[in-house]
């Protein structure tokens, strides 16, 4: 779990919530055929941070209704969304672990993977219809954009456009969007002020992509058993990551085997192996950090217009949490 809250009656009562989120997320998994059940509950039991359904949670202790079905409901809606499109990146990806697991292409095939993640999604729209249509509506949006994001993210950026802004902007959309919208339903559904709603889900627009570029960051410096996947994953499939793009800036003559590694084809074992033990030892990878932790500062700004206490302490922790993420 991603629970970074220092005040111990909110950190207990949000591992309540969870527990409670848990338990309906293990139902809204379930198919009448056996075999989908398995399949879709397969990465859902293999663990995760519960980092969307948690800032749900979180976001929804700022209004006056914390404890609103909805809040559950909508909780439940970002995991499951989520999780959908996990099945559908490993797919894209040709990853082969997921939450320190096989993932569903590994462990069946792609066909199974995409099935379920789009079964999964199905569940998600399911339960949003339940939070009426304004939540359909952020919904489709979100989706729109998770998608829009992950389209982008294999195309190259335009004559004029600068790399790293292309990628901040394919991360804004695939990871940003959903984020987002979980800071969005836990102050919409708790019944937050409209002024507040739009603070939250600005907050959770920039946690979104430094959740995101961290993760990148975790991809080149840590090891499996810190992340739950192979390391070098992004690299070896030639996607971008800021680390990469700010390491291709360099004009450092000292760079030139790194620059011409990553101008070739990583999916070569010894190529990857230089290529990433460069990069782990790049001074790019620290700018990265900074960068993000820059973006963790301007999201803590926003919560100014919230009222000082546990929670807005543990928004402003969590965000710091996204920002020097180790796993
Ligand atoms: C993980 O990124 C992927 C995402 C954050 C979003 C993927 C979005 C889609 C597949 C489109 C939406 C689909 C549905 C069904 C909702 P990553 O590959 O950089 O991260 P990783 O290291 O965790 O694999
Ligand atoms: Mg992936
Ligand atoms: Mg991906």
């Amino acid at each position: 779990l991603f629970l970074p809250v220092s005040d111990p009656a909110l950190e207990q009562r949000l591992r309540t919530r969870l527990g409670l989120v848990e338990k309906a997320l293990s139902g809204h998994v379930r198919s009448r055929a056996p075999f989908v059940t398995e399949a879709a509950s397969h990465l859902l039991e293999a663990g995760g941070k519960r980092f969307r359904p948690l800032l749900v949670l979180l976001a929804a202790e700022v209004g006056p209704e914390p404890d609103a079905d909805d809040v559950l409901t909508a909780a439940c809606v970002v995991e499951l969304t989520h999780l959908a499109s996990l099945y559908h990146d490993d797919v894209m990806d040709e990853a082969a672990v997921r939450r320190g697991a096989d993932s569903a292409n590994a462990r069946w095939d792609n066909h199974v993977a995409i099935l379920t993640g789009d079964f999964l999604f199905a569940r998600s729209s399911e339960l949003t219809a339940e939070l009426g249509r304004d939540a359909v509506r952020i919904q489709s949006e979100t989706f729109a954009k998770l998608v829009e994001g992950q389209i982008l993210e294999g195309v190259e950026p335009g004559p004029d456009q600068d790399a790293v802004a292309h990628h901040l902007d394919v991360l804004a959309g695939k990871t940003g969007a959903l984020i987002a919208t979980s800071a969005l339903y836990g102050a919409r559904f708790s019944g937050a002020s409209p002024e507040v709603e739009q603070a939250l889900t600005a907050y959770g627009d920039i946690v979104g992509v430094a959740f995101q570029l961290s993760d990148d960051i975790l991809d080149i410096a840590s090891d499996s058993v810190e992340s739950g996947k192979t390391p070098g994953t992004d690299l070896r499939e030639g996607i971008p990551t800021l680390p990469v793009l700010l390491a291709k800036r360099s004009t450092d003559p000292a760079d030139a085997r790194l620059l011409a590694l990553l101008e070739g084809d990583l999916t070569d074992d010894g190529r990857h192996a230089e290529a990433l033990g460069l990069l782990r030892a790049h001074p790019a990878l620290d700018e990265a950090r900074r960068y993000v932790v820059q973006r963790a500062h301007e999201a803590k700004a926003l919560l100014a217009v919230l009222p000082e206490g546990p929670v807005r302490q543990a928004l402003e922790d969590f965000a710091d949490a996204v920002a020097v993420r180790t796993a």
